[in-house]
């Protein structure tokens, strides 16, 4: 469920027209729903009632400050994989004690920096990262919370590509090592194991591999107990998916909990999960304009001002985005097929290909939906082009929460060497 419809002909987000927000910030430009967002929590943590679980919102799908706190006001916390998504974090009021740091190339210093900030636990993905966390722990006098990310060997997910779970995939120990490294942990004075982590894809549509590999880690956490070793907590990591309108809708929040409840039936510990598109991905939107029409034998190319850079999930995972426009098509208003394309002398800057679309006229303005994950956080400055504004809306206000980056920022950023300057 979402806030972006259309009301008397024109779609809004919220009680904002598009086309406002359009005419004040330009386009393309990202558009995110707060309510949205607020919804899809309130949804997530229903499903789990009255079970109390931790949302450690992952914030690589959107990490806007503004976001981010719009997320910290409901008591959210945060998975974050780098000192930058730490740091976004804490900007947005996300306390410590609310933050879990994954990732499988954690540096030293990053390490130092999540002890210093006392986050809520690192999760440990190799036997040298556990060394790592252990020396920084002892320079600082101070024995850090960890969990051990498990490797099921179960991988699951919308794309190749976006599969974490399986045995080859490079991240987390196997269950056996896993069991071996938390004996050490627990032996270590400088490590306080706090429980196990797990993550095994990202837009999962069926709820076997989550259940499978759920169930491993219920086994993994009888066994470790059955030795003495305390397991407080399970992180159960993200990855339900979302309906990107052409695929059968994934299990509901409810379902997915209704598993997990039945998975971990009697077993006395604290759940935390780390949904990210679940969150984000239907609370936001682009807005691009038609640029112009190439005619083709085959069928015409329409060309927006929305490119690979500004959104890459077609080009990188042959992802399909619905794109709306902007104005409601009316009774009789003709379709076509065409290519959707944007302006990046890429050929995979392609967006859709032979899509049914209404006809789109020059100018025409329009909305890809469902960007509100893994779009503007994966949006780089390919072809000199700009890092695209983001705008929040709640009720019938809108604010820009992050300008637009002009190429002349970019230019500033950059220096000519010594040499070039010689004569
Ligand atoms: N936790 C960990 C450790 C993760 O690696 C991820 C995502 C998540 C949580 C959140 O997963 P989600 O609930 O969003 O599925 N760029 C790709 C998705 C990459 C996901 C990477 N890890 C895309 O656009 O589809």
């Amino acid at each position: 469920m979402h806030h972006f419809a259309y009301r008397n002909g024109r779609l809004h987000c919220e009680e904002v027209a598009l086309a406002e927000i359009a005419e004040a910030v330009g386009t393309p430009a990202y558009v995110y729903s707060a309510g949205t967002f607020e919804h899809h929590i309130s949804v997530f943590r229903e499903a789990f009632a009255p079970r109390d679980v931790l949302i450690a919102y992952a914030v690589k799908a959107n990490a806007n400050v503004a976001v981010l706190a719009t997320l910290a006001r409901l008591g959210v916390g945060a998975d974050t994989v780098s000192a930058g998504e730490i740091k976004r974090a804490l900007a947005a009021g996300i306390p410590p004690g609310r933050i879990i740091f994954s990732g499988v190339g954690k540096t030293p210093s990053e390490i130092a920096f999540a002890l210093e900030v006392g986050l809520r636990q690192i999760n440990v993905e190799s036997p040298s990262e556990l060394v790592d966390v252990a020396a920084a722990a002892q320079a600082r006098g101070k024995a850090a919370p960890v969990a051990l990310r498990v490797n099921p060997a179960i991988g699951a997910g919308g794309h190749d590509k976006i599969a974490t779970g399986a045995a080859e995939a490079k991240f987390g120990v196997s269950a056996q090592e896993a069991v071996r490294l938390y004996a050490e942990a627990a032996a270590n004075p400088w490590l306080e194991p706090q429980g196990l982590a797990i993550h095994i894809g990202s837009q999962i549509r069926d709820l076997g591999p989550l259940r499978q590999a759920f169930e491993r880690l219920r086994a993994m956490t009888q066994t470790l107990r059955e030795e003495g070793f305390p397991v407080l907590r399970l992180d159960l990591g993200g990855g339900l998916g979302v309906p990107y309108f052409n695929e059968p809708e994934p299990p509901h929040p409810k379902a997915y909990a209704a598993m997990i409840e039945e998975v971990f039936k009697g077993l006395d510990v604290d759940l935390a999960f780390e949904p990210g598109r679940l969150i984000a991905a239907n609370a936001g939107v682009l807005i691009t304009r038609v640029i112009r029409r190439q005619p083709r034998p085959h069928r015409d190319i329409v060309v927006l001002d929305a490119a690979m850079n500004d959104l890459i999930r077609p080009a990188m995972y042959d992802a399909y985005h619905d794109l709306w426009l902007v104005d409601e098509p009316q009774e009789g208003h003709p379709t076509e097929r065409v290519d959707l394309v944007g302006p990046v002398c890429e050929t995979s800057d392609t967006f859709a290909r032979d899509r049914a679309m209404p006809v789109l006229a020059p100018g025409a303005l329009a909305a890809f939906m469902s960007a509100g994950a893994y779009g503007a956080t994966m949006a780089s400055t390919y072809n000199a082009r700009t890092l695209v504004p983001e705008v929040l809306v709640s009720g019938n206000r809108f604010a820009v929460v992050r300008k637009g980056q002009p190429v002349e920022a970019q230019i500033a950023m950059e220096t000519l060497p010594p040499w070039l300057n010689e004569r």
